[in-house]
């Protein structure tokens, strides 16, 4: 048993890079324990990281902000320097919600790991995003199975002080909150080839968007044409809607929009027509 007095609180998958490291996986049980322990509204606690924990954030840092600077968004590198994350440590959630609430009303609140999609996009409709706090396994500190706080941070933080992005997220909230089971699936993928994996034309170019494209350097790399493997097409709202995913690997299809005030629009016009219902 350790402090927490609860072992193996954190279920992994028996591939997980961390599935055989005890260490990890009680600082994963640590970690969660924090988020569990949280209830929304409070002052965000802060989680207590290791050396170890802000070398794999520098790690990925250092990889990153040199394909970001090439290849994301204008308006996202933007955003990304106005939060001025540090690029050797992992920043507290409490450190950036006061921005994020001061551009968009948007706040960061802990989760222990992946919540069920309608409570995600729910808590998103009321201005909170619940964001992990763990970071990945240091061997493979290109690799995630699941969200990370690199995910979280460098993914969806910045765009969250996008004001376009934000009225974007309150709509998918809040009409995944009174969503059919049939509906929620669109929903769900819709806001899956978006604001998670959606790339936009920028002066002609592709560039990234979503937070697993931006946070993941094999997405971006792949969604950019530096690697094959990946698919790409112009945004079909439709399309997107009705199309599954497999969160665990690479994305084998992504979709591109004309700008990010097309993507913007397009998006929250379907929704606004009621393209998702039943
Ligand atoms: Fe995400």
């Amino acid at each position: 048993m350790h402090a927490g007095g609860l072992d193996n609180l954190v279920q992994l998958d028996r591939d997980h890079p961390g599935f055989r490291d005890a260490t990890y996986r009680r600082r994963r049980d640590d970690i969660a324990l924090i988020a569990l322990g949280y209830r929304s509204g409070e002052p965000v606690p802060e989680a207590p990281y290791t050396p170890d924990e802000h070398g794999v954030w520098a790690t990925v840092q250092q990889l990153l902000a040199p394909l970001h600077e090439a290849h994301a968004h204008s308006a996202l590198i933007e955003l990304g320097l106005a939060l001025s994350m540090p690029a050797t440590r992992i920043p507290q959630l409490s450190e950036l919600n006061p921005a994020l609430t001061e551009a968009t009303g948007f706040r960061m609140e802990p989760v222990a790991g992946l919540v069920e999609a309608r409570t995600f996009l729910e808590h998103l409709g009321r201005g909170i995003f619940l964001s992990t706090q763990y970071i990945r396994h240091h061997s493979r500190p290109l690799y995630t199975p699941e969200p990370d706080v690199v995910h979280e941070l460098v993914g969806h933080a910045a765009s969250l002080l996008h004001p376009g992005v934000a009225e974007l997220s309150l709509l998918f909230g809040r009409l995944a909150a009174r969503a059919s089971a049939t509906e929620l699936p669109r929903l769900v993928s819709l806001y899956w080839y978006t604001v998670e994996f959606g790339l936009v034309r920028e002066q002609g170019r592709i560039k990234g968007f979503g937070a697993g494209v931006l946070s993941s350097i094999g997405e971006l790399r792949r969604a950019v044409g530096l690697d094959p493997g990946a698919s790409i097409r112009e945004l079909d709202v439709e399309a997107a809607s009705a199309l599954p995913y497999d969160p665990t690997d690479y994305q084998p299809r992504l979709y591109v929009a004309s700008s990010l005030s097309g993507l913007l629009e397009g998006v929250s016009a379907w929704l606004d027509e009621g393209g998702w219902t039943d």
